[in-house]
């Protein structure tokens, strides 16, 4: 058995961890070899609720679960960290946008960019799920100037699998037989789920389904999903979006096949003349620990108008929080 990989989880007590801990000592991250050493951060009222899921946790008597730590301190939970899942942060409700949550949740982005600057390890991976997550990113990779904001991604990956679902749904086929979907933009409703470099066993997604329904029922649906998932089920999706998390960070320590791709919010090098400077979800292949943005696609007037929308709303977003930037 490998040393542990130690893995923090804030949120610990959330809805969104009960679904992922336990696929996480199961080995559905790092495989079955890898033990792990888990560190549950949580604010100090959910500390005795999360006393509960480690009692299940224990229950499991998985071989992989080396040691569990459970703290309200993010110095403690974040020491040494190899993978972060920063799931923390209040969720919306019916009828709110994502961006409602900004300024309740930044200041922890803030506080937690800085301990992790403080103490995680400097390969450490970071992965922000907390809405608005584009956003949170930012914040968390701003106050960590010691660590590359390559460390540091916010999740897309729900959208993209809605994307490919959808998508599969309509064509009639495998999930497994679609390639090269991409989610461009803010995890909000301004994001462009793209189809246009998209393929089904090998032929042009658009080319099967239309560019009515690609933009009249397939962004929509895609763009809309998490407000229709708390409409139906009166509470933010969390099984799908611990799937996601799981799926992101897992494609981040390993390698995307041939071919294809997935979609990840990175801090913006100005590809596809998106501003520099904002947490943007691009098309990415991963490979060694490592991702690299997607080169060189075509993008047509349609696309670009769209992408451009997003990042002008991730813009807002950034203007309101700099405050919370070091300088
Ligand atoms: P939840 O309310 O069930 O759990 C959140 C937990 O975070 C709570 O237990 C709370 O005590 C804890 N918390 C709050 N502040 C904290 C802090 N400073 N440190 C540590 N823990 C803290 O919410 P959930 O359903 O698990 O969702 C968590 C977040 O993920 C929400 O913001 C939600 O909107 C977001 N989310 C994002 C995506 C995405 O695709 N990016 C998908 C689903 C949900
Ligand atoms: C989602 O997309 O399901 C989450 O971001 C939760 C939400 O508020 O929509």
């Amino acid at each position: 058995m490998q040393q542990p990989l130690n893995v923090a989880i804030t949120g610990a007590a959330g809805q969104i961890s009960y679904a992922l801990l336990f696929r996480l000592i199961a080995g559905e991250l790092a495989g079955n070899q890898q033990s792990l050493s888990l560190r549950l951060l949580e604010v100090p009222e959910a500390l005795p609720m999360l006393e509960g899921v480690v009692m299940e946790l224990a229950d499991c008597a998985a071989p992989l679960l080396r040691d569990v730590v459970v703290t309200a301190d993010p110095e403690v939970a974040f020491r040494d960290a190899d993978l972060v899942f920063l799931l923390g942060a209040r969720p919306r409700g019916p009828g709110m946008e994502r961006r409602d949550l900004l300024q309740g949740n930044a200041e922890i982005f803030s506080r937690q960019g800085r301990a992790l600057n403080e103490v995680a390890r400097r390969s450490v991976k970071v992965l922000v799920v907390g809405n608005p997550a584009n956003t949170n990113a930012l914040i968390a990779l701003r106050n960590a100037p010691e660590l590359s904001p390559r460390n540091f991604s916010a999740m897309t990956r729900l959208d993209h699998n809605r994307a490919l679902s959808l998508l599969a749904a309509q064509c009639g086929c495998e999930v497994g037989e679609v390639k090269r979907i991409a989610i461009w933009g803010n995890h909000s409703t301004s994001q462009f789920p793209d189809l246009s470099h998209a393929t089904v066993s090998g032929r042009s997604a658009l080319a099967l389904v239309g560019d009515d329904w690609f933009r009249g029922s397939f962004i929509p649906t895609v763009q809309q999903r998490g407000a229709s998932v708390i409409q139906v089920r009166g509470k933010s999706s969390a099984a799908s979006a611990a799937n996601a998390a799981l799926g992101q960070m897992r494609s981040w320590i390993g390698a995307t096949p041939g071919g294809d791709w997935v979609s990840m919010a990175v801090l913006s090098d100005g590809s596809y003349g998106i501003a520099e400077g904002i947490v943007y979800s691009f098309p990415v292949t991963t490979a060694g620990g490592d991702f690299q943005i997607a080169r060189d696609l075509p993008i047509g007037d349609f696309a670009r108008e769209r992408m451009q929308a997003s990042a002008a709303e991730l813009l807002e977003e950034r203007a309101m929080v700099e405050h919370l930037f070091p300088v």
